[in-house]
Formats: structure tokens, C-alpha cells, sequence
């Protein structure tokens, strides 16, 4: 390549992609550190010592809000600040902004972590904290859209790739689920209640509910597959044109899907039943991304043998096919009936979750920490390696143990005599669910060693790479 091109080619804005990478590593430890501390307290409650901050409902929003902000949104900040300069050949719109999200967006884990043991809440899961915090979120979250959008609007190249159609609708989506439900009319600086009353508040609430899973859970990792496992496997995707068809597909159905969390409520029947029709038609795109994504590796499945990066991503993909099938069959009433209430829905939520999230986030963070640091790859591949293992084997005895208590909880609450009298009382499905709780935590504690193992291998290879400032040249830059 001549050497005028290679001046004229981009210096990317890498600093704040650095910055998240690091941050989303420290808050999946503290995040899922929470998650282990509340398994262990479901199966021995007095372990809180009745310390209100230690108490139960006050770590389990914490926890959520830890794993799914704090540790998924920070992967998403670091991805598609990567993914966006990369495919569009240019370097971040306003840089000096995308620093300000940084900040931003850890100011409001720290204001988080300070108010939600304290017990200071919304009561509306997912959205949990209070209004002076929403506030930041939506400056945060319009900054972000102004430099992903810029950078964007700014590229090189005519082209936008698959990848920034995931991340953009996931940014736009996420933007109004945030605005509209968290309307609230504030009585002091910590305490305000809903702008909606009723039934009306539950649907909007489930509105965001489901679509934080679609857009937040979702959209945004779909993002990260679309770039990363072509990267890391060295194909093309399998499909571009079932790349479009499954964007367009997934984002349409999505938002209609919210009502399987109300079922048997006081929200309209045929709004019930739109939301169940909607969620079995979402099999459809949700399995066609997960073949696409998979079959990216044909002719090269051999890689899966000694790459543990790719391990990773593909089986990541598989988790996200088992729970997108589940969810479907979760939304239909009558499975519903024995399902909700149950630690079933607590078992779909983690192979989503654990299986789904975790495990793109952790492959796409170990393709992309080496590169930001200047290294050729991660300082220990057989960390990587044993990372994966005890992380799968930990998902299953999670999602196994939640699915054994869950259909043994539903079974035993609607067991009848034929007097009409229940069978069992409450207390004893608990004393029953005791095992399998036991089960979840040690699934929980392989889960976080993994974590812990990731953070080890991630300090060793920052302290021992250089960070890559030069400009990058373009034949590079897809690197
Ligand atoms: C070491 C790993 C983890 C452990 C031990 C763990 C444990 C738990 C526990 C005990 C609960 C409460 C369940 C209940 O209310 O009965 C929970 C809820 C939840 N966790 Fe985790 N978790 C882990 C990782 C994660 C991750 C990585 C995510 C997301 C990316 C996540 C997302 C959630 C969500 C969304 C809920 C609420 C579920 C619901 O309302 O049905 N967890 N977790
Ligand atoms: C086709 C895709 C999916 C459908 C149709 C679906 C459907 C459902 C249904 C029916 C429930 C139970 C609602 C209830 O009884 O209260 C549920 C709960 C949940 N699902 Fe999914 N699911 C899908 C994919 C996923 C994925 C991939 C994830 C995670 C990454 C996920 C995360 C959750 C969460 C967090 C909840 C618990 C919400 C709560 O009650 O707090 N879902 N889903």
C-alpha cells in the first residue's frame, strides 16, 4: 500500500472503547458476585443477618441492573464503539462526546450501587431507578445516539454494514423504551410514582420489560455475532440476504410480544392473545439469525476444535437458539399457567442470559481486549479455554436445577384432592426447591470463578501489551 494512503487512513477513537472493555470485565464480576450472594440467600435466607442492604429485595434489583447495564450495556458501549469505526472506516463522531458517555454511563452504575441497596426504587423490574437517575440514563443514551449515528453519517464507505443496523435499532429502540416508561410525576428527590395508573402502567412497563430483552438482551448482541464471529472465524457471514430479512423480521415482532408477561391478568384477553401470537411467530427470525450466525462457520468447523474464542461465540449462539424456542412455548397460556411464578422463568432467563449474553460478551471481549492493547492475543489461551468449560458447565446446572424446582413448583401448586383441597402447602414446594437451589448456587460459583479467571487474563495481557495508538492502515483496519 502506498504511504499516502496509509497516512490518509483513520486514526480510530479508541480510548473509550478501551475504557468500556475494562469496566464491563469489573462489573461482570461484581455483577454476577451479587447473583451468587442472592442464590445463596434464596437457599439459606438468614445469611442477610437483617441487615436491610444485604436483604434480598434490595440486592436482587442490583444484581439485575448490575449484569444487565452495567456489565451487557458496557459490552455494547465497547463493541459498537469498535464495530462502527471498523465497517464505516472512520473514527468516532465528536470523540470528546463518546468520552462523556463513559462518565456518564458509570456515574450511573455508581449512583446504582449507592441507592438501590438503600432501598430507593421505582418497584418496576428493570427500571428500577429513581428519576434523578432516568435523567442521566436519556442524556447518556441521546449522547450515545449522536455518536454512533455521526459516526455513522460521517463513514467512508457507501455501504453500512449488517452489524450497525443491530446496534442503531437496538440505540433507538432502547431510547424510547427508557423515555416512555419511565415517565413519572417526582414528590422529592428520591421518591416518584408512574405516570401511568393501573393496568395501563403494567402493559407499559411489560412494553419495556419485553423489549429490554429484545432490544437490550437482543438486538444489541446480535450486533456483536454479526461482526465478531465473521472476525474471529475468518468467513463471511453465511447469508447477507437472510441477514436483512432477519433484521427487519426481529425488530417488527419484538414490539408486539410484551404482553405473554401479563398473561391471566387483568389486561385485556385479545392483548394477551396478540402477545403470544406475536412471540411463537418470533421463532422464526430468532432461529434465522441463529443459523446464520452458526453456519458462518461452514467449511471451517474444524476451527471450534483449538479455538476457544470461537468456542465461545458459536455456543453462545446455541444458548440463544435454546431460549429463543423456550420462550415461544413459555408464551403459550396454557404452558404459562405452570410456568409463571416458577423458578422455570428464573431457568429461561439464564440460559438467555448466562448462555445467550455471557458467553457473546466474553468471546467478543477476548477478540477485541488483545487487539485495543496492541497484543496478538489474549495472555493465556488456556485460561480462555478452562474459562469456557466451567462457565458451560455452570450454565447447565443452573438452567437444569431452575427447570427441575420450576415444572416440580407448578406441579405441586395446582395438585388437587378430590375434595377439591390442595395437596401440598406452599412451604413444602419451598422445602422441595431447597435441593435445586443448592444446585443453582454451585452452577453460580463456577459461572463467577470463570468470570474471575477472565479477569486474571485480562490484567496480565493490558499490563503486558502496549496500547495501539498509531493510525492504522486501512488494509488493517478491518483487523
Ligand atoms: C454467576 C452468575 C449468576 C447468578 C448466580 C445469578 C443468580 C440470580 C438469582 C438468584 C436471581 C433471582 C432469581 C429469583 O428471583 O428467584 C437472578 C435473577 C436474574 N438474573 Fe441472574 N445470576 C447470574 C448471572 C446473570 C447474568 C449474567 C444476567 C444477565 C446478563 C442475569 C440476569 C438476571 C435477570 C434478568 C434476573 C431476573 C429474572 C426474573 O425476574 O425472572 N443474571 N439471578
Ligand atoms: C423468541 C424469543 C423469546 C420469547 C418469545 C420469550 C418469552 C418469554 C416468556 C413467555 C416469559 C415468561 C413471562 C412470564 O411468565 O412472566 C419470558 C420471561 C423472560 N425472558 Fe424470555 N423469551 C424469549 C427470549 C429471551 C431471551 C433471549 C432472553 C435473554 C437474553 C430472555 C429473557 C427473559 C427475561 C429476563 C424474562 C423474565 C422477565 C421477568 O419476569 O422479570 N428471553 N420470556
Amino acid at each position: 500500500m502506498a504511504s499516502s494512503s496509509v497516512t490518509a487512513a483513520p486514526v480510530y477513537s479508541d480510548t473509550v472503547v478501551r475504557g468500556f472493555a475494562l469496566v464491563a470485565v469489573l462489573y461482570g464480576i461484581v455483577g454476577m458476585l451479587v447473583g451468587v450472594i442472592i442464590a445463596a440467600e434464596l437457599a439459606w435466607p438468614d445469611l442477610s443477618m437483617g441487615i436491610p442492604w444485604l436483604s434480598y429485595g434490595r440486592l436482587r434489583p442490583l444484581h439485575t441492573n448490575a449484569v444487565i447495564f452495567a456489565f451487557g450495556g458496557s459490552v455494547l458501549f465497547a463493541t459498537s464503539y469498535h464495530v462502527v469505526q471498523r465497517t464505516c472506516q472512520t473514527r468516532l463522531f465528536m470523540p470528546a462526546l463518546a468520552m462523556f458517555t463513559f462518565i456518564g454511563w458509570n456515574l450511573v452504575v455508581v449512583a446504582a450501587v449507592i441507592s438501590l441497596p438503600l432501598g430507593f426504587t421505582q418497584g418496576k423490574e428493570y427500571a428500577e431507578l429513581e428519576w434523578p437517575i432516568d435523567l442521566l440514563i436519556a442524556v447518556v443514551w441521546v449522547s450515545y445516539a449522536i455518536v454512533f449515528f455521526g459516526t455513522v453519517g460521517t463513514r467512508k464507505i457507501r455501504h453500512i454494514y449488517v452489524a450497525n443496523w443491530f446496534f442503531g435499532a437496538f440505540i433507538i429502540a432502547v431510547a424510547l423504551l427508557h423515555i416512555v416508561n419511565s415517565a413519572a410525576i417526582p414528590v422529592s428527590l428520591t421518591k416518584s410514582y408512574s405516570a401511568y395508573a393501573g393496568v395501563q402502567d403494567a402493559m407499559v412497563q411489560w412494553w419495556y420489560g419485553h423489549n429490554a430483552v429484545g432490544f437490550f438482551l437482543t438486538a444489541g448482541f446480535l450486533g456483536i455475532m454479526y461482526y465478531y464471529i465473521p472476525k474471529q472465524a475468518g468467513r463471511p457471514v453465511y447469508s447477507y440476504r437472510l441477514s436483512i430479512v432477519h433484521f427487519w423480521a426481529l425488530i417488527f415482532t419484538y414490539m408486539w410480544a410484551g404482553p405473554h408477561h401479563l398473561h391471566y391478568t387483568a389486561l385485556p384477553d385479545w392483548a394477551q392473545s396478540v402477545g403470544m401470537i406475536f412471540s411463537l411467530v418470533l421463532l422464526a427470525p430468532s432461529w434465522g439469525g441463529m443459523i446464520n450466525g452458526i453456519m458462518t462457520l461452514s467449511g471451517a468447523w474444524h476451527k471450534l476444535r483449538d479455538d476457544p474464542i470461537l468456542k465461545f461465540l458459536i455456543v453462545s449462539l446455541s444458548f440463544y437458539g435454546m431460549s429463543t424456542f423456550e420462550g415461544p412455548m413459555m408464551s403459550i397460556k396454557t404452558v404459562n399457567a405452570l410456568s409463571h411464578y416458577t423458578d422455570w422463568t428464573v431457568g429461561h432467563v439464564h440460559s438467555g442470559a448466562l448462555g445467550w449474553v455471557g458467553l457473546i460478551s466474553m468471546g467478543a471481549l477476548y477478540h477485541l481486549i488483545p487487539k485495543m492493547y496492541g497484543r496478538e492475543k489474549m495472555y493465556s489461551t488456556r485460561a480462555i479455554e478452562l474459562h469456557f468449560w466451567i462457565a458451560t458447565i455452570g450454565i447447565v446446572l443452573y438452567i437444569a436445577a431452575m427447570w427441575i424446582a420450576g415444572v416440580m413448583q407448578g406441579l405441586m401448586w395446582r395438585a388437587v384432592n378430590p375434595d377439591g383441597t390442595l395437596v401440598y402447602s406452599f412451604v413444602e414446594s419451598v422445602k422441595a426447591t431447597y435441593p435445586f437451589y443448592v444446585i443453582r448456587l454451585g452452577g453460580g460459583l463456577l459461572y463467577l470463578g470463570g468470570m474471575l479467571i477472565m479477569g486474571w487474563n485480562v490484567v496480565m495481557t493490558v499490563l503486558g501489551g502496549k496500547a495501539a495508538t498509531a493510525p492504522i492502515p486501512m488494509v488493517l483496519a478491518h483487523a
